[in-house]
């Protein structure tokens, strides 16, 4: 598996994978300026809701330490911290992270030095916890399943999108190298592609059985009974249980409940958001036309037309009574889920 995400050995910088470029090429990004870090984030070379979070950390970490000795520390530490907040709004993961490291930056005191020892061991820390988390999804993920099952999945809850296993692929690799033969539905996940390009690369990289489709084909596939379960990751969880995920995400589990398949989302606690009610408290990010009217495609693809209005939001919500089950590090969810999430944030592992 590709490492995704890591501090140059000198502390200077943020190595990344630019998931823009793969499959074709594997290229990493060497960051050291808080633009570059934005925009790492903004386009999308780094993305996936932990994983957002876990470069934010690391970000944060190496930004505080190039911050200059005449520059008042901590405020400038804020507006970093603010700057990087800013860059996406679906996912709460980031605001998660960045609180995680301001929080230990405020328990260190206020000589600087005590607070970039405490931000640099936070942020690795954040990466290590979500290492061992992706791994318990994983393990409360083949409860689910039985050998030689179809799962559909969507978008990209991959490795790449954490820092290793994944949440919602976490339970089929880790199925896999028990010897569980499963068949795992892609859906290409337009307009970024992110199944594509990412999830079909990575589970056919590991040898796992993986047939791609279009996102329009999800309803056939299901109706020919190849589908036992959804799959999906996703980037926040309201109080209700209604949760936000890449756009299309909602579409698949509208289908699961017509054809009777259980629609499972997999998720750390720390997705769980109880600031939010409903999913309509969800702040859906839009993106730029230019990803639907040329976005992959060798060229343009729709007239340019100024007539022809786009628009492109980037997630949806899956209200809470299409899902079956919420499986986090803690353990499964299932409804009524609005109970049960307080006591599975509070549990201990
Ligand atoms: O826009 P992206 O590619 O960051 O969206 C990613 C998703 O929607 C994932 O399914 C989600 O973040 C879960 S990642 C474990």
């Amino acid at each position: 598996m590709l490492d995704n995400i890591r501090l140059s050995s000198d502390e200077t910088a943020v190595i990344i994978l630019d998931q823009t470029k793969l499959p074709g090429k594997a290229e990493e990004l060497r960051l050291t300026t808080a633009a570059e870090m934005r925009e790492a984030i903004m386009t999308l070379q780094v993305r996936g809701a932990p994983a957002i979070g876990i470069f934010a950390a690391y970000a944060l970490y190496v930004l505080a330490k190039s911050i200059p000795a005449k520059a008042d520390f901590h405020r400038t530490l804020k507006e970093i911290k603010n700057s990087l907040n800013s860059t996406r709004p679906t996912a709460v993961n980031l605001s998660h992270a960045l609180g995680r490291m301001m929080n230990a930056a405020k328990k260190a005191g206020k000589k600087r030095e005590s607070v970039l020892k405490a931000l640099g061991d936070e942020c690795r820390q954040i990466q290590h916890e979500d290492v061992a988390v992706c791994r318990s999804i994983s393990e409360y993920a083949l409860t689910l399943v039985k050998d030689n099952w179809g799962i559909m999945t969507y978008c990209n809850a991959g490795p790449l999108a954490t820092s290793r296993y994944g949440t919602a692929l976490g339970g089929i690799f880790l199925g896999h190298e028990r010897g569980y033969r499963f068949n795992v539905y892609c859906c290409e996940t337009r307009p970024l592609m992110q199944g594509a390009r990412l999830t079909a690369f990575e589970l056919s990289e590991e040898g796992i059985n993986t047939t791609l489709i279009c996102d329009n084909m999800a309803s056939r596939v299901m109706s020919e009974g190849r589908v036992q379960a959804c799959f999906v990751g996703c980037d926040r969880v309201a109080a209700n249980g209604d949760t936000a995920n890449k756009i299309g995400t909602s579409m698949v589990a509208v289908l699961a409940k017509h054809y009777k398949i259980p629609f499972y989302v997999f998720c750390p606690t720390s997705t769980l958001d109880l600031n939010c009610k409903s999913g309509k408290d969800i702040i859906i990010e839009t993106r730029d036309e230019a990803e639907i009217h040329t976005g992959y495609f060798r060229e343009r693809l729709a007239p340019e037309n100024e007539s022809i209005k786009i628009y492109n939001p980037s997630f949806d919500v899956t209200p809470a009574n299409l899902i079956t089950a919420i499986v986090t590090e803690n353990g499964i969810i299932k409804p009524p889920f609005e109970d049960s999430f307080k006591a599975i944030i509070r549990k201990k592992r």
